[in-house]
């Protein structure tokens, strides 16, 4: 009998283990505290064969792309793999009517092809250590967190020049587990980085925002880049002389595909989670903060759907400005939606309930841990108002497009007759040149809307200290009718016409600040701005102060509470493993999404009359011919595929690998049940959303007859 109960835990115990795929593990630990797990869990290779100082290692093969994505290395020559979302800014700025990649794609057929991209950078990195000793050696606990802080900071700069010294590397130090480490990263910065190829948007971006943080997906989203270098394979900026770069590591591609179950692992840079939030400050953005942002974007969205709707030049005008608003607007819904399912701030509770009642067990922790739980609700109970506040400033006011125009402008108000003419024309030039760009994408109606209701919704949500002169103007003159003030608004302003702006540039001298600094657009901002500064600012950022402090303690604490538990670091956007299986999910009762999805559902979805959905003829073509060559398996082309990696923005572009360290597929996206993984993980629901690399190569091969680009992979059968 005792024997059996024993199973029933063990099995309970490795249940768990087994299910558990959360953690943005750091490379370095690896052998320390994953690989035995994941060797478990099928993974073939080593800690050194994915994070090594002295050997070539995958880690190289992983480089940050641009600044907000992950990349892959895929051959000898410098190729690399991202996402089509991820290159969607470059593709964007090579796309004219007469050349319109957006909508066609683009293909180099050779290599003088390949368009150059000023600006953008891929980052490798060399190599990363652990730096808390070092920093800390002189901190103590007595300190007050200025001393904490200067002593961080000097002695980081020391360190980083140290580590770069007679190099051409750069190095940084970023914080880890809430200020409780540190570490440094050293990294090689390429600076010649070509556009080699993309697909068109109806399949990079298949399913739009329609499809977005949604499963089952079918989205291409990929695109190609090779890195260049100097002729000693050193980063060098753009030249005609450089040549493709000779990565360290390039990763093989796996033709073999995926089956449920299978060990995944994702290599690449999340770029930020709050894992270890108090219950308190999980019940804001639950409750509070994500209801009101999303109220906000829903506004701006349903006026820019309207007049979308009707215009496709308006559509095209505001497609990427689109994309944006409504990618973190879906995420929140589905954050919200999670952590509510998820319990989490019960479960929160629960954990601060043992914390306290650990901290109360005996005198030294009761000195060091016992007021941290209360301090942190006093904390928070202010912190909620003045993020409410600052969510409607950042989410409100300032996302209306006349706004971003005056703040633009706001240089020329500091002008005087002192201001040499230079200087003015300088400034004039810039601007000029800003307005042209600005108004191209900009359309009178989407904005005046959204000004009026976002000043509505601020002037209905916040506390009355915080409406301005505006605001009681509206009150009093208009007699509380938004619409008129806003006809007046539109009518009077310079910063919502071009024209108005152009001749005012043309004819702009120091006398014309006064014209400026009195429009009414101008004095809403300045308004709101000063009331952010005098109310806001100065008290909230103590209370971040202090709180940063608690977080500090309680990381520390939970750790110390827990000993034998193996904590990952929040994300940071530093490098991080992930790794989990393939894997399906039960979405909601009754319900079960298979982990895979195939071309079939491209073709299911097709609609020429909407744009997301509208499948290219030639797509259609290979699909009725079934011509998938050596990309298909058993008559069918799979797209997408979900798995257990714990993920987050960032991650884009990440290579997902399989258990003999071959590329599987990019990650793009997670799914919309799970997006409160950035919170709280749970292995039943977070999944993250891959590209099958099969399909990619499909695409380039046979859709864009750009296979030489595939022979310079090395394929593993
Ligand atoms: N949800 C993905 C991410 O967070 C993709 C976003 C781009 N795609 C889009 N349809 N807006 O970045
Ligand atoms: N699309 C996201 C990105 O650009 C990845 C999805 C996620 O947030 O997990 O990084």
């Amino acid at each position: 009998m005792k024997k059996i109960v024993l199973l029933y835990l063990l099995s309970v115990f490795f249940i768990r283990v087994a299910l558990a795929d959360e953690g943005m593990w750091l490379p370095l630990f690896l052998n320390k505290y994953n690989i035995e797990d994941m060797q478990k869990k099928g993974f073939k290779l080593t800690a050194e064969d994915i994070y090594s100082v002295n050997n070539a290692s995958l880690k190289d093969a992983v480089p940050i792309f641009g600044r907000g994505c992950t990349s892959v290395m895929v051959s000898n020559e410098g190729l690399l793999l991202t996402n089509h979302h991820c290159g969607y800014g470059q593709i964007q700025e090579h796309s004219s009517v007469e050349h319109d990649y957006l909508t066609n794609g683009f293909w180099a057929m050779n290599k003088a092809q390949e368009l150059p991209n000023p600006g953008l950078a891929v980052t490798f990195l060399v190599r990363m250590e652990d730096v808390t000793e070092q920093l800390l050696s002189d901190v103590t606990d007595e300190m007050s967190e200025e001393q904490r802080a200067t002593i961080i900071r000097n002695k980081s700069a020391e360190l980083i020049n140290k580590a770069v010294i007679g190099t051409h590397y750069k190095a940084k130090i970023k914080p880890f587990f809430l200020g409780n480490r540190y570490f440094l990263f050293v990294e090689e910065i390429f600076t010649d980085v070509r556009l080699v190829g993309t697909p068109p948007s109806a399949i990079g971006k298949f399913g739009g925002d329609t499809d977005n943080w949604m499963w089952p997906r079918h989205t291409g989203d990929f695109s190609v880049f090779r890195v260049y270098a100097d002729k000693n394979n050193k980063p060098a900026d753009y030249s005609q002389d450089n040549v493709p770069y000779k990565p360290k590591k390039f990763m093989k591609v796996s033709m073999k595909g995926v089956q449920q179950g299978d060990f995944t692992m994702v290599l690449g840079y999340p770029g930020t989670t709050q894992e270890y939030l108090p219950s308190y400050a999980v019940d804001l953005i639950e409750k509070l903060y994500n209801p009101h942002k999303i109220a906000l974007r829903q506004k701006r969205i349903d006026i820019m759907n309207f007049e979308m709707e009707k215009s496709p030049a308006v559509r095209i005008q505001y497609s990427a400005k689109y994309a944006g608003v409504s990618n973190s607007w879906k995420k929140w819904i589905g954050e919200s939606r999670g952590l509510k399912r998820l319990k989490a701030v019960e479960k929160k509770q629960l954990l601060e309930k043992n914390f306290q009642a650990w901290a109360d067990s005996k005198p030294e922790l009761k000195a060091k841990y016992g007021n941290l739980l209360s301090e942190y609700e006093k904390n928070y109970a202010e912190i909620g108002k003045f993020q409410h506040i600052t969510n409607f400033i950042i989410e409100g006011i300032f996302s209306i497009e006349a706004i971003s125009v005056v703040r633009r402008f706001e240089i020329l108000s500091e002008i005087n007759s002192e201001t040499t003419k230079e200087h003015i024309d300088a400034d004039k030039k810039t601007l000029l040149t800003w307005t042209d760009d600005f108004f191209k994408d900009y359309y009178q109606p989407i904005d005046k809307k959204t000004f009026e209701e976002i000043l509505k919704m601020y002037s209905k949500n916040v506390d009355s200290k915080y409406k301005t002169a505006t605001f009681q103007l509206i009150d009093t003159k208009y007699k509380g009718d938004f619409n008129k003030f806003t006809n007046f608004v539109y009518e009077k302003s310079i910063f919502v016409s071009k024209q108005k702006l152009i001749d005012f540039l043309s004819t702009f001298s120091h006398k014309s600040v006064k014209k400026l600094v009195s429009d009414p657009i101008f004095v809403l901002f300045l308004e709101i701005r000063t009331m952010y500064i005098n109310e806001i600012d100065a008290k909230y950022v103590q209370l971040q102060n202090a709180v940063n402090v608690l977080d500090r303690k309680y990381m520390q604490g939970l750790i110390e509470m827990n000993p034998n538990k193996i904590y990952y670091p929040d994300a940071n956007f530093t490098m991080r493993v992930s790794y989990g299986k393939v894997d399906d999910y039960m979405p909601k009762n009754g319900v079960k999404y298979l982990a895979f999805t195939t071309i079939d559902g491209i073709i299911e979805k097709d609609n020429p009359e909407i744009y997301d959905y509208d499948v290219p003829q030639k797509l259609k073509q290979l699909y009725e011919a079934k011509d998938y060559g050596k990309y298909g398996q058993n008559g069918q082309m799979n797209v997408c595929f979900t798995a257990s990696n714990h993920t987050t923005g960032g991650n884009s572009g990440s290579p997902v690998i399989d258990a003999n360290g071959n590329l599987l597929g990019l990650n793009f996206d997670r799914n919309w049940e799970g997006t409160m993984s950035d919170i709280m993980y749970d292995p039943e629901q977070c999944r993250n959303i891959t590209l099958d690399i099969r399909y990619a190569l499909f695409i380039i091969d046979k859709f864009a007859g750009a296979g030489h680009l595939v022979e310079e992979m090395e394929l593993v059968y």
